[in-house]
């Protein structure tokens, strides 16, 4: 087989991309697949149409590779890939569209509001600030609506810090996503597809040094404790793999994906988000559950890549 991974991209997620794609090139040179390695740019058409691969497996983050915009071109070029569909991915990667869709499943979802950039001008950001906290308490936590591996996004524990939260927020995004802080453990829930519809993997639980999984709290080895399998009762377990299927079936993902949960003291679940491109470096969540799982990473990705040709 020839493999062409791509990774990289042109998103604040640049360098966890090349990671993520450093780990599954390696994984599949292993076991003896023939891989290449590209960055999205002006050549990728060229590079596509002149030299096609088999199967191109897509390790981009954040922007146009995990929004549905490169998977867009790869239809173009009728090259077939590894990974969800582009309109499943723009679904995805809006955490609002993708929480009002596991809301309307019964899934529970932060209480929170989408502020356009403009909203910040346009009120000023003290009766901004207001609103908020008037709406929906403390502590909050602000995200921009799209993104990933924690860029722009903050914990909130008193108004006062609102405003600077949001300038941060502003400069990764347009849009942002303010939502009550909910707490609990939070879980990754990697599901796996290779064939014989979608499986959840073992919940990994996620306890960062500080308390806050930021982005040092993700990619430096050391700075965060995993559990897999998590510290919780069964039922608790279940009812996260549970929300993952649902997320993983209801935004119509494919082959593989991670949704990120809150388990509450009560054992109930909240969905945070759902990732079609998981990081896939040496600290991320998604080979550690599959190695929990007893799977071997160079294998997943292998059948993953040999499914994309069926
Ligand atoms: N956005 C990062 C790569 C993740 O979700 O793992
Ligand atoms: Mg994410």
């Amino acid at each position: 087989d020839r493999v062409l991974v791509l990774a990289g991209g042109l998103s604040p997620e640049h360098e966890v991309s090349v990671h993520s794609g450093r780990s599954v090139a390696e994984a599949l040179r292993r076991l003896g697949v023939e891989v290449q390695v590209a960055d999205v740019g002006s050549g990728l058409l060229d590079r596509l149409s002149q030299d096609p691969p088999q199967v191109v497996f897509p390790v981009l983050h954040g922007s146009a590779g995990e929004d549905g915009t490169i998977r867009e071109v790869l239809e173009l070029v009728g090259a077939p890939y590894v990974g969800a569909r582009p309109g499943a991915c723009r679904l995805a990667y809006s955490k609002p569209a993708a929480k009002a869709l596991l809301a309307e499943r019964g899934v529970r979802v932060p209480r929170g509001a989408v502020l356009p950039k403009s909203a910040f001008h346009d009120l000023g950001a003290p009766a901004l600030v207001e609103r908020l906290v008037g709406r929906l308490g403390l502590p909050l936590f602000v995200k921009p609506d799209r993104g990933g591996s924690a860029f722009g996004a903050t914990p909130v524990t008193s108004a006062q810090d609102l405003s600077a939260a949001l300038v941060s927020c502003f400069a990764y995004s347009d849009s942002a996503l303010v939502e009550e802080q909910v707490q609990g453990t939070e879980l990754a829930v990697g599901v796996l597809d290779t064939g014989e519809g979608p499986v959840a993997l073992p919940p990994v639980e996620i306890v960062p040094d500080g308390g806050v999984y930021d982005y040092a709290a993700r990619y430096t080895a050391g700075r965060t404790e995993f559990f897999c399998p998590a510290r919780l009762e069964a039922e608790a377990v279940t009812a996260a793999t549970d929300a993952a299927l649902t997320a993983h079936r209801v935004l119509g993902l494919r082959d593989f994906s991670r949704t990120d949960v809150i388990v509450g003291a009560d054992g109930r679940v909240t969905f945070l988000e759902a990732n079609v491109a998981p990081g896939l470096t040496e600290t991320s969540t998604f080979p550690m559950a599959a190695s929990a799982a007893g799977l071997d990473f160079a294998v997943v990705c292998r059948e993953l890549a040999h499914q994309a040709l069926l």
